[in-house]
C-alpha cells in the first residue's frame, strides 16, 4: 500500500526549519518560523517558567489524566487574561474554556465543532492569512471564503475593502479575525475599526472566531485585547483560540486554549459538552505540563509581575530590531523605502519580497524566510543584521 504514496509538499513554515537544519553553510539565518530569539540568538526559557517548573516538581502529586477540557483553574486564568477579571462574561459564566494542545489544536477543535454543529456555516478568512488556517479548516471539512485585508501596494490594511468583503457574508457564517499582530502581515485594525467590524458582525449575525496567538506582543496584554473586548461588547457569541507559545515562550509544551462565549451560562455548558465530544475523539484530553506552568505563574502575583517584565523585554527587543532592520537596509543601499516595517506589529515583517527573491535569499545567501515574503523579525540580532541586509539588498 505504501509504495504508491507520493511525498507531500513540505510545510510552508515548519518545512523551512527542516531545510535550514539540513543546510551546512556557515552563517545561515532562519527567519521562517515565528519563534522569539534573544539578542544572543537563543530562544530562552523564561525565568518565571523555570521557577514555576521548580515548584511543580515539588508539588505535582499525580500524572493521572486531566479533564477532557483541562483544569478549571487554567480556564479561569485564560478567561481573566482575555476578558478581564471583572468582565460580566466571566462573572455570569457565559464563557467555557478548553485547554488545547497549542493554538493550532484549538483551531482544529473549533473547526471540528463548527463542522459538527453548524454545517451550513462558511468560514471567512482574511486575504492573506496564516498558511495553516486553510489547511486546518479544510481538514475539518469547513467551506471557506476570503475577505480582502492587505493592500500589498500600500503596505497597509484595506479597511474599506475588508468591510465590503465581509458585508457579503451571510447570517450564521463565521469570520476568522486575528486578535493582534496579524500573521503574516503585522498589520492590525485600530480600535475604531474593531468597533466597526464588531458592529458589522452584530448587525449581520456573523460569528467571530478570533485567532489570538500573540497577546502581549503588540502593545501589552490589556492593550492587545482591545479588538476582542470590542467584539465581546457588541456580540453575545464568539470563539477565541489562544496560545501561550509566544508570550510564555512555551512553544514545545503545546499550550493553547479554546474559549466559547455564549448568551447564557446554560448555553455555554451545552456548547462546551459538544466541544468536549470533539476533543475526546481527537486527542482525548490535553497534555498537562504547559498548562500547569501558566496556571502557576498567573495564580501568583509576584510571578505574574515578573512575567509581564519578561514579556515587555521581548516586545521591546523586537521593536528595537525592527528599526535597526529598516535603518540597516537603507545604509546597505536598499533601493526601496522599507520604513513601513516599523509600523507593523508583532513578530513578523511583511517585506514585499517576491517568491523569486525569497528563493534567491535561500539559495545564494542561506537566509530562510517564508515564501510570502514574511520575515520573523524576532529572529534578527545585531550579529546577523549586516549579513541579512546585504543579502536582501543583493536580491533586490
Ligand atoms: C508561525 O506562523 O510561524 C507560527 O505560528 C508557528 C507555526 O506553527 O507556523
Amino acid at each position: 500500500m505504501f509504495d504508491a504514496v507520493k511525498p507531500a509538499a513540505p510545510d510552508a513554515i515548519l518545512g523551512l526549519t527542516e531545510a535550514y537544519n539540513a543546510d551546512d553553510r556557515p552563517g545561515k539565518i532562519n527567519l521562517g518560523v515565528g519563534v522569539y530569539k534573544d539578542a544572543s540568538g537563543k530562544t530562552p526559557v523564561l525565568a518565571t517558567v523555570k521557577e514555576a517548573e521548580r515548584r511543580l516538581i515539588d508539588t505535582e502529586a499525580s500524572k493521572s489524566y486531566k479533564p477532557i477540557d483541562g483544569d478549571p483553574a487554567y480556564g479561569a486564568c485564560v478567561q481573566a487574561m482575555l476578558f478581564g477579571v471583572d468582565s460580566s462574561i466571566v462573572t455570569e459564566k457565559r464563557a467555557a474554556t478548553s485547554h488545547c494542545p497549542g493554538g493550532t489544536g484549538a483551531l482544529r477543535v473549533a473547526g471540528d465543532y463548527l463542522h459538527a454543529n453548524h454545517p451550513s456555516a462558511t468560514l471567512w478568512l482574511s486575504d492573506e492569512t496564516w498558511p495553516n488556517h486553510p489547511a486546518i479548516f479544510t481538514a475539518a471539512g469547513l467551506p471557506m471564503k476570503r475577505y480582502p485585508y492587505f493592500d500589498a501596494k500600500a503596505n497597509a490594511l484595506n479597511f474599506d475593502a475588508m468591510l465590503d468583503g465581509l458585508s457579503k457574508a451571510s447570517a450564521g457564517d463565521v469570520v476568522l479575525l486575528h486578535g493582534c499582530c496579524h500573521n503574516p502581515t503585522g498589520v492590525d485594525l485600530g480600535p475604531d475599526q474593531w468597533v466597526k467590524v464588531a458592529d458589522l458582525c452584530a448587525g449581520k449575525g456573523l460569528l467571530p472566531l478570533l485567532d489570538f496567538a500573540y497577546q502581549g506582543f503588540a502593545e501589552g496584554i490589556e492593550q492587545d485585547a482591545v479588538g476582542l473586548r470590542a467584539l465581546a461588547s457588541k456580540v453575545s457569541e464568539l470563539i477565541v483560540c489562544g496560545s501561550f507559545s509566544k508570550n510564555f515562550g512555551l512553544y514545545n509544551e503545546r499550550v493553547g486554549s479554546l474559549t466559547f462565549v455564549a448568551g447564557s451560562a446554560d448555553t455555554a455548558k451545552a456548547v462546551q459538552s459538544q466541544v468536549k465530544a470533539c476533543v475526546r475523539r481527537n486527542y482525548s484530553n490535553p497534555p498537562a505540563h504547559g498548562g500547569a506552568v501558566v496556571t502557576t505563574i498567573l495564580q501568583d502575583q509576584a510571578l505574574t509581575t515578573q512575567w509581564h517584565g519578561e514579556l515587555t523585554e521581548m516586545r521591546e527587543r523586537i521593536n528595537g530590531v525592527r528599526s535597526l532592520f529598516v535603518n540597516t537596509l537603507a545604509q546597505k543601499g536598499a533601493n526601496r523605502d522599507f520604513s513601513f516595517i516599523t509600523q507593523q506589529r508583532g513578530m513578523f515583517s511583511y517585506s514585499g519580497l517576491t517568491k523569486d527573491q525569497v528563493g534567491q535569499l535561500r539559495d545564494k545567501h542561506a537566509v530562510y524566510i517564508v515564501g510570502s515574503g514574511r520575515i520573523n523579525v524576532a529572529g534578527m540580532t545585531e550579529g546577523n543584521m549586516d549579513k541579512l541586509c546585504e543579502a536582501i539588498v543583493d536580491v533586490l
